[in-house]
């Protein structure tokens, strides 16, 4: 037979009060734990013998003392494994895991910057600005009369064809597919003498999508109207606008056009601004670069929207503002405008470092 009942209860109450009067605080590695799990749960442990010792006493005995032997060993258990974790977690075990230098200064936070279109087209504003010219917009949903019939753009003419424009379903709305449609508004808004620039508005074009096209691109539309004015003031402020954003030795040339609302009309070209005109693979070898149209507004324009065209006359331009940044940043692809991606938009706005 093994130890009697109050030999069994002796050692297993030295087992208890050993097991109460530890301090987890005090076991401050995982090792040193360990060692105390072994010493009261291994094999041979403390607690482990008082358990086997439990097989000798009475079957009375066993049912009282029992429980009690294994409430202590789950209690215990319990609390070894809780401060287990928590030695896990600690914070000096993750700095030792993961060394980080506090004291390191945090990382500037990023600064926005203007896309290299707004900088192209607020840099045409500015010096239209300066030249007398005023802001002006219009939507970007339109109606039919003032994107093409109020410029005298006819019923039949293919401009109006599905294949160019976006039509709304159901609506008699489209989306404009100029900012010439601005020029109308203008008009309606306010009576002549009118000067009048939109920056940059969004256009939208049926066009497949291609290293040189995008469904929706932006354009620059100006307008002038007073008594007298002529062909030569529209070439007057082509030239000085131009030379003002591409440089004092740029040159402009005017080439026989046709566009609806204007009479006569021109295409735009200027010199190169890679070879400045000698001829280089930009230019594919002419020295010049097609640039926008324009022209002396129609006699037709201005009776659509009730002025006469007897005392009124003008000009208006418009031009594509991807065209111009890629001109001049020599850009291979439309769609990086599109794609913000950091490290194509990070090189435009100068005036951030
Ligand atoms: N709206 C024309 C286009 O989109 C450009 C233009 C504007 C031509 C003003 C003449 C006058 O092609």
């Amino acid at each position: 037979m093994g130890m009697d009942t109050s030999e069994w209860l002796r050692s297993f109450e030295a087992t208890r009060a050993a097991a109460d009067g530890w301090n987890p605080c005090e076991t401050e590695t995982l090792e040193a734990l360990g060692r105390l799990r072994l010493d009261f749960l291994g094999r041979g442990g403390r607690l482990t013998e008082s358990l086997k010792g439990l097989k000798g006493l009475s079957l009375d005995d066993r049912r009282k003392l029992g429980p009690r032997a294994q409430s202590l060993k789950a209690s215990l258990a319990e609390r070894i494994q809780r401060r287990k974790s928590e030695l896990e977690s600690s914070l000096d075990l993750s700095l030792e895991k993961d060394r980080v230098d506090v004291t390191l200064p945090a990382l500037p936070p990023g600064r926005g910057r203007l896309h290299p279109l707004t900088l192209m087209a607020l840099e045409m504003t500015d010096i239209l600005r300066r030249m007398g010219f005023s802001v002006a917009d219009g939507p970007l949903v339109e109606d039919d009369w003032h994107n093409f019939g109020a410029l005298n753009i006819p019923e039949h003419h293919p401009a109006r064809d599905m294949q160019d424009t976006f039509y709304l379903k159901d609506l008699p709305f489209l989306l404009r597919t100029h900012t010439s449609p601005v020029q109308i508004r203008a008009m309606e808004r306010a009576r002549p003498p009118l000067r009048v620039i939109c920056p940059g508005g969004r256009v939208f074009r049926h066009d497949q999508v291609d290293a040189t096209h995008s469904a929706v691109f932006h354009q620059v539309e100006c307008l002038a109207v007073d008594r007298g004015i002529t062909f030569a003031d529209l070439k007057g402020t082509l030239d000085v606008f131009m030379k003002s954003l591409l440089g004092p030795s740029t040159k402009t040339r005017f080439r026989p056009s046709y566009f609806q609302f204007t009479e006569p009309s021109a295409e735009v070209d200027v010199s190169c601004l890679l070879c400045g005109g000698k001829g280089c693979p930009v230019c594919k070898l002419s020295g010049w670069l097609e640039m926008l149209g324009a022209g002396v507004v129609n006699p037709a324009v201005f009776k659509a929207v009730g002025l006469d065209p007897e005392e009124w006359s003008g000009f208006a331009f418009g031009l594509g503002v991807e065209r111009l940044a890629i001109m001049k940043y020599r850009i291979p692809d439309i769609r990086l405008f599109y794609e913000n991606d950091l490290r194509f938009l990070r090189q435009f706005d100068e005036n951030i470092v």
